[in-house]
């Protein structure tokens, strides 16, 4: 019988091909004689990065690759990664190299002989930095980890680590409450905890990254939002909606700008402006939601089209739906304040809902 892995490493990625072999061969300086295997979870990189782990995966056993389509986000990948596992202990790690695989052994050791639930690769405790950060990011790390407090014990002190170990049993108990949004996998598991976990933190330096670039961007701090968010008030209103909802308000906006330049500057007639105004704020609400609210089912070229006609004839039924309840509350005996807001939240929740299952087929 071939011995069973100790240890799984968990590594996303994302255009990430000319870091995997060195990564590979590191690891496997690192680990001595603990029987690991690492899962590379892709996210259909266009530069190949799934099959260049392929191929190390037919040069060594202990290379394995979970390849997602049609998906993208860090942190979902990390869950998926994590249930393709079967070992005792799981890691997660970059796979640019800016994380210390020489600590692995360290955390391993640590994590097995201690009754810990995780160990945690820090920046934040003696002895270790983040001195390839600019100031800037820096700065924005910071910030994000004093957020971060509304939900993970203030006694963390790097919640945003990327860089950890985890005990099966201890992920098992978090895995349906995980959120799975944006980067911070890390501080998702702390907050969908349903006991505190019992954590160890080991300093390590923050390195340069080896090849390619950081995909941290404005999305990743709008996800980190949505996160928070969803650790605050998941529970009783879907972020999603909370999203699509800020978008609709931008929506008005667009709405009555049209409305105003094509009426009243243009001179077209009040319900051709109407009609324009109506159906370019439609398109921009569905531009900014595809883009951000739905980001990680993404919808591109034909997919594109056909999303935007299913957005537009699902929230032209919504805006029916809208005004005859209105109408008919209006009819009886309620006032035409709250008779147009109940309107609106019809509208809006048959918007989101009927969006969500047919023009982005998400599953939540
Ligand atoms: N599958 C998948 N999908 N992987 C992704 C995605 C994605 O959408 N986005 C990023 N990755 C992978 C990258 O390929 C890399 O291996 C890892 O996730 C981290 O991404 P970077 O782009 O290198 O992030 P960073 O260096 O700015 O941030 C890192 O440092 C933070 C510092 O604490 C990340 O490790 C964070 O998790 C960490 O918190
Ligand atoms: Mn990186």
């Amino acid at each position: 019988m071939t011995p069973s892995v100790q240890l799984s490493i968990v590594v996303p990625t994302f255009n990430e091909a000319a870091n995997l072999s060195v990564l590979v061969e590191r690891i496997g300086v690192a680990m001595g004689d603990v029987n690991w295997e690492v899962i590379f979870v892709d996210d259909d990189s266009p530069d190949g990065t799934a099959a260049e782990a392929r191929r190390l995966g037919r040069e060594n056993g202990r290379v394995r690759c979970l390849q997602r389509i049609d998906r993208r986000g860090l942190s979902s990948a990390c869950i998926e990664g994590m249930l393709a596992s079967s070992a005792p202990c799981i890691a997660v790690m970059d796979a640019d190299l800016q994380h210390d695989e020489r600590l692995l052994p360290t955390m391993y050791d640590t994590l097995t002989n201690e009754d810990l639930d995780v160990v945690v690769g820090s920046r934040h405790v003696a002895g270790g930095d983040a001195e390839a950060f600019s100031d800037d990011r820096a700065r924005k790390s910071e910030l994000a980890t004093r957020l971060s407090r509304m939900v993970v014990p203030e006694e963390l002190l790097d919640p945003m680590s990327g860089f950890f170990m985890i005990r099966r049993e201890a992920f098992e108990a978090c895995m349906r409450n995980l959120s799975g949004i944006g980067f911070k996998i890390l501080m998702d598991l702390f907050a969908s905890a349903p006991q505190p976990l019992r954590f160890r933190e080991l300093p390590y330096s923050f390195g340069e990254r080896h090849a390619g670039e950081s995909k941290l961007d404005n999305q990743a701090i709008w996800d980190y939002g949505m996160l928070l968010l969803d650790k605050l008030v998941g529970r009783w209103v879907p972020v999603r909606f909370v999203a699509f909802i800020a978008v609709g308000g931008i929506g008005v906006f667009v709405h009555m700008a049209m409305l105003a330049g094509l009426y009243q500057a243009l001179d077209y007639g009040f319900v051709t402006a109407q009609v324009w105004a109506t159906l370019v704020a439609m398109t921009v609400n569905f531009v900014i939601n595809n883009l951000i609210t739905y980001r990680d089912l993404q919808l591109k070229g034909w997919d594109w089209l056909k999303g935007w006609i299913s957005f537009v004839l699902a929230c032209s039924v919504g805006a029916v739906a809208n005004v005859g309840v209105a109408g008919y509350l209006f009819a009886g005996d309620t006032g035409w304040f709250l008779a147009g807001l109940a309107g609106i939240v019809v509208g809006a929740v048959w918007n989101y809902a009927i969006t969500q299952l047919y023009t982005w087929r998400a599953a939540s």
